[in-house]
């Protein structure tokens, strides 16, 4: 009995610590990634033209992603939660929406999470899109060119 307990704890101790690793090893492995590469290289170099922001499949695309990840807080239309409805914006920077998603936003207790790690910038891009499409001065979409 005693042979076999001593021989248990040992290894427990050395899963847990085994796990404890794998789990650091994450964590240091991505922190560059979500943090570094999107955030502070990729925003403005890759901003699409205002007309590709009008884009119908992009507003589409947007607009699934939108209501899956962030309707939760925001409504469909962005017309819940802490801030002015999406619906009654006008002259809405589209960098300033890309780089509130990517970054995140903490005001007091109202906090809004960062996406940059975790959302592609591309469909970030198409989120934005969506957006726009919310505003009152948004001047309609635009067909998607054929396919290449
Ligand atoms: C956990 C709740 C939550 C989720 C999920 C969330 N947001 Fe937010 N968002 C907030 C809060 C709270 C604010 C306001 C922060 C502040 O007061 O500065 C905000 C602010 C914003 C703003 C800036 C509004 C303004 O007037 O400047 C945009 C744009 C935005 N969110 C877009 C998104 C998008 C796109 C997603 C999904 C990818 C998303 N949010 C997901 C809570 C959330």
């Amino acid at each position: 009995m005693m042979i076999k307990q001593n021989k248990a704890k040992p290894l427990l101790a050395h899963a847990s610590w085994m796990a404890g690793l794998v789990l650091l090893s994450f964590t240091v492995l991505e922190a560059p990634l979500s943090g570094g590469a999107i955030a502070d290289d990729a925003p403005s170099a890759a901003r699409p033209s205002d007309d590709d922001l009008r884009r119908s499949d992009w507003i589409a695309a947007g607009r699934a992603k939108f209501i899956s990840v962030c309707a939760y807080c925001h409504g469909s239309k962005g017309n819940a939660g802490k801030v002015k409805s999406f619906t009654e914006r006008q002259n809405w920077d589209p960098q300033f929406i890309h780089d509130t998603i990517v970054n995140g936003r903490t005001r007091g207790a109202n906090v809004m999470p960062p996406w940059g790690g975790s959302i592609p910038d591309d469909e970030i891009w198409r989120i934005v899109a969506y957006i726009k499409s919310l505003s009152l001065d948004f001047k309609g979409p635009i067909e998607a060119p054929a396919a290449k």
